[in-house]
């Protein structure tokens, strides 16, 4: 059954999700296919660890889900769409928040995701789950706020994405969005990524974009002004995240990566893998008490912005 808020005009079809791809076509955006394609099986691989991980938990980054609804401003009886809801970090919370007479529309393009957050939320008569892709949305009503909880950086799109945003937006609606600090502010991510990247460097497929472009105030100021939003407010916040020793990080880092990364790190020889990770081990020293154990300091912006 088709959503009843949901336009479907769409006529090309990745693993059950819809992309138009007439529109791929013509802007002659090849490359971005390919990548979505691989993003979508990406999470629809690992969505189930990402949930058991972080999304569920209120952990880390993850203090941020309490913290973004409470900015957005969410009141009773508000119609609200949670893109790329995931596996529904918060739209669980918008749900709670909206109540009956409310409205809310989680939208993702992993099936796994999806899946995860229905059961999640089983038996919510106000809340609604879309499998599509964030750049080709078309809804026939518009919203009182629209979240997006780390994902900007994932839409080789943005600036398309955003001004989708701003058509279902009513008049004064509020965009609200959560995003990672630039890689050096989140040690987690640049202590492995900065070395691997040395010993594999197609470790990042082509036509990725860079996920570190809305990272510092800056840049997410510029990037949401350009798509026309106003009254545009960024509150930074350093969670701190406890990884456990150097062996927990490393081996919970390779637990939960996908398929197609671990099968990289394997092609390389038992010397470069040791050479690596001592690599590795020494950028976290900084953050290594003297128990051993990890601390990171983690830097998470949140940004609200009007709708003119
Ligand atoms: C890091 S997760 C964030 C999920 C959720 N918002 C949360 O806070 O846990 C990123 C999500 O973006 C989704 N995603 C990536 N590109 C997308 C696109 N073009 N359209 C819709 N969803 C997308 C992925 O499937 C994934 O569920």
């Amino acid at each position: 059954m088709p959503h009843p808020l949901f336009v479907q005009d769409f006529d090309y079809i990745i693993k059950g999700i819809v992309i138009n791809y007439r529109e791929l076509v013509r802007t002659k955006k090849f490359t971005y296919l390919e990548y979505k394609k691989r993003l979508i099986k990406t999470w629809d691989e690992i969505a189930p660890r990402y949930h058991k991980r972080w999304a569920k938990n209120n952990i880390g980054p993850f203090r941020s889900s309490s913290e973004l609804v409470k900015l957005a401003n969410i009141q009773t009886g508000y119609a609200v769409l949670d893109l790329a809801c995931g596996t529904g970090a918060i739209t669980k919370r918008i749900t709670t928040r909206v109540g009956s007479t409310g409205k809310v529309v989680g939208v993702d393009s992993s099936i796994s995701a999806i899946k995860i957050a229905k059961k999640e939320n089983n038996h919510k008569t106000n809340l609604d789950f879309v499998l599509s892709d964030a750049e080709f949305i078309k809804f026939n009503k518009k919203f009182d706020v629209v979240t997006c909880q780390y994902a900007l950086f994932f839409f080789p799109n943005a600036h398309k994405v955003l001004q989708n945003i701003k058509q279902y937006l009513k008049k004064n609606g509020t965009l609200a969005l959560t995003l990672h600090g630039n890689k050096d502010s989140v040690p987690y991510f640049s202590s492995i990524l900065d070395v691997i990247i040395k010993f594999i460097p197609d470790y990042t497929p082509q036509g990725t974009p860079n996920l570190d472009r809305f990272g510092t105030k800056e840049q997410l100021k510029k990037a949401i002004s350009k798509a026309g939003f106003t009254n545009i407010r960024i509150q930074e916040y350093v969670f701190t995240y406890r990884p456990g020793t150097f062996s927990d990080y490393w081996q919970n880092y390779l637990k939960y990566l996908s398929k197609p990364l671990k099968e990289k790190i394997k092609t390389l020889s038992i010397i470069q893998k040791q050479k690596m990770k001592d690599q590795i081990k020494q950028k976290t020293i900084p953050y290594t008490k003297k128990n051993g154990q990890i601390i990171f300091p983690w830097k998470v912006l949140i940004l609200t912005a009007k709708r003119p």
